[in-house]
């Protein structure tokens, strides 16, 4: 059973940091780097499958990611089975095991206690709007990964051998919702309107570094700065939980709310490319109405109504 009111998960994977002082301080907002500990996190260093990479790779039965060397960021990346994923490391590619938590039970609870504990937003289940997730991590010797940011929020757990992380704080967009990697030839749309100043193309001058070691443990923030490099093999497990945010709840319930009514499930008809300037000016004309009606309807709901309509 969960231990909601002791937050163990939390206490076990930041200790000595505690969880209130993490969730005071830290979440979501500040990184934190946590120096190995003797004896923490017994669990996850007894659990079989990360005691090499070898055994990584021979307990897999899910396909394997590997990092396409052309652009060191691991959204560049081929699915491999996992009898190829050996050859793809020894030839200097990263390898990501996805879902890790479907593969272990020790992963799982700690991934759901993780979720319960940081407080997250999960919605209803096809929602699933935190996605929270384990992710294992082998990086041969002198690789890594270019600096880039995350929409999501990241803590790590060194396993072997030793990777080091340069962080800096994000002063071109606050709390982007989509992730950037420096060098992309494009950028998404909306974190494009979100961004107040250029992004970097290199770590700033007061960019911190931190060396991982087995048992660090490291809290990286959504839309944190960082990259990384190794200079041996690397293995570690990371937890990741998307970052749900008011836009993520409100937009969510509205559209629970507008469907109850059949004028908003009609079929949108008159605003595609090929309508005409006529068909236009009517779908416009009823939008505005549609959405005027729904505005007065909501101005008089409280966000506790609203919330109970989306599956909050
Ligand atoms: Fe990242």
């Amino acid at each position: 059973m969960k231990n909601n009111l002791n937050n163990t998960a939390l206490n076990d994977l930041l200790f000595p940091v505690t969880a209130d002082d993490f969730l005071n301080s830290h979440w979501p907002e500040q990184p934190l780097f946590i120096p190995a500990q003797p004896t923490k996190l017994q669990k996850i260093f007894s659990i079989p499958e990360l005691k090499t990479i070898e055994a990584l790779v021979k307990a897999r039965t899910q396909k394997v990611r590997a990092c396409l060397p052309d652009f060191d960021d691991e959204y560049s990346s081929i699915q491999l089975e996992p009898k190829d994923a050996l050859k793809a490391f020894n030839n200097n590619m990263t390898l990501v095991f996805d879902q890790m938590q479907n593969q272990n039970s020790v992963i799982s609870e700690m991934l759901a206690n993780l979720t319960d504990e940081l407080g997250l937003v999960i919605g209803s289940s096809e929602q699933n709007l935190c996605q929270a997730r384990s992710m294992a991590y082998a990086t041969p010797e002198w690789c890594g990964t270019r600096l880039h940011f995350d929409a999501n929020a990241n803590f790590i757990i060194q396993i072997s051998g030793s990777k080091k992380w340069t962080l800096a704080k994000n002063k071109s967009v606050d709390y982007p919702t989509e992730r950037f990697t420096t060098g992309s030839l494009e950028m998404p749309m909306a974190l494009e309107k979100q961004c107040h100043d250029q992004l970097l193309d290199a770590a700033p001058a007061d960019a911190v570094e931190y060396l991982m070691q087995p048992g660090c443990v490291l809290f990286v923030p959504r839309g944190y700065w960082h990259e990384t490099t190794t200079d041996e093999n690397s293995l570690s497990l990371n937890f990741t939980f998307s970052q749900p945010t008011w836009a993520d709840i409100f937009s969510k319930s509205i559209h629970s709310h507008v469907l109850n009514n059949p004028e908003w499930r009609k079929l949108c008809v008159g605003i595609g490319q090929n309508a005409d300037e006529l068909q236009k000016q009517t779908a416009l004309k009823q939008f505005d109405l549609l959405m005027k009606k729904t505005l007065i309807e909501i101005s008089n709901t409280s966000a506790d109504e609203l919330l109970t309509e989306g599956g909050f």
